[in-house]
């Protein structure tokens, strides 16, 4: 009868620890939301089709008339991916500067971001991931959205 090498157990042992461990840490590794997007080339297919959506949106697409719209899905790109963790630079000016005086209602609001989900869906981006864009979009209200003056 063959004798097997207590060291030879151990190692394979040791083996089947180290290989299990580090594929269950690369299952649970946590995501940043850029990667969850599709990071650069996903978050460029959520704008563009998020912005043909918007385009075609009676709610909203009034609003655009006047609007450099490649330059605006530039800058949607650029925002998406600073504000999901992404390695880029946000060019544009802040929300504050840029929306004030558009007179932008929460309805309005509303319907963009649910246009931007519609964008998500249609692409197959998963509701969680989808929670976690619109969880960062959904304090910019106070920026884009003005009361209207008391007369
Ligand atoms: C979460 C919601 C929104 C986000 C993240 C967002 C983001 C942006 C960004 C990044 C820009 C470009 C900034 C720049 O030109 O420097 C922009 C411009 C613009 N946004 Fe929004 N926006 C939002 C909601 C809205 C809504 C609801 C409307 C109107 C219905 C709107 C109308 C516009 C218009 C007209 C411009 C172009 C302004 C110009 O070129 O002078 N935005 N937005």
């Amino acid at each position: 009868m063959k004798i097997i090498q207590p060291g030879i157990i151990l190692a394979s042992l040791l083996f089947t620890v180290v290989t299990t461990a580090s594929s269950v840490y690369a299952q649970s590794a946590p995501q940043t939301l850029y990667q969850a997007l599709g990071s650069e080339s996903g978050i460029s297919q959520i704008v563009d089709e998020a912005v043909t959506i918007i385009l075609q949106d009676e709610r909203i697409k009034a609003s655009f008339k006047e609007t450099n719209i490649p330059r605006l899905a530039q800058l949607l790109k650029e925002q998406f991916c600073v504000i999901s963790a992404g390695p880029c630079k946000y060019t544009g000016d802040d929300m504050k500067t840029v929306h004030q005086g558009l007179g932008i209602n929460a309805a309005q609001f509303y319907a963009l971001a649910e246009d931007v989900q519609i964008a998500m869906d249609k692409l197959a981006i998963p509701s969680a991931t989808q929670n976690r864009l619109m969880a960062l979009l959904a304090p910019m209200k106070r920026d884009i959205v003005f009361p209207k003056p008391k007369q």
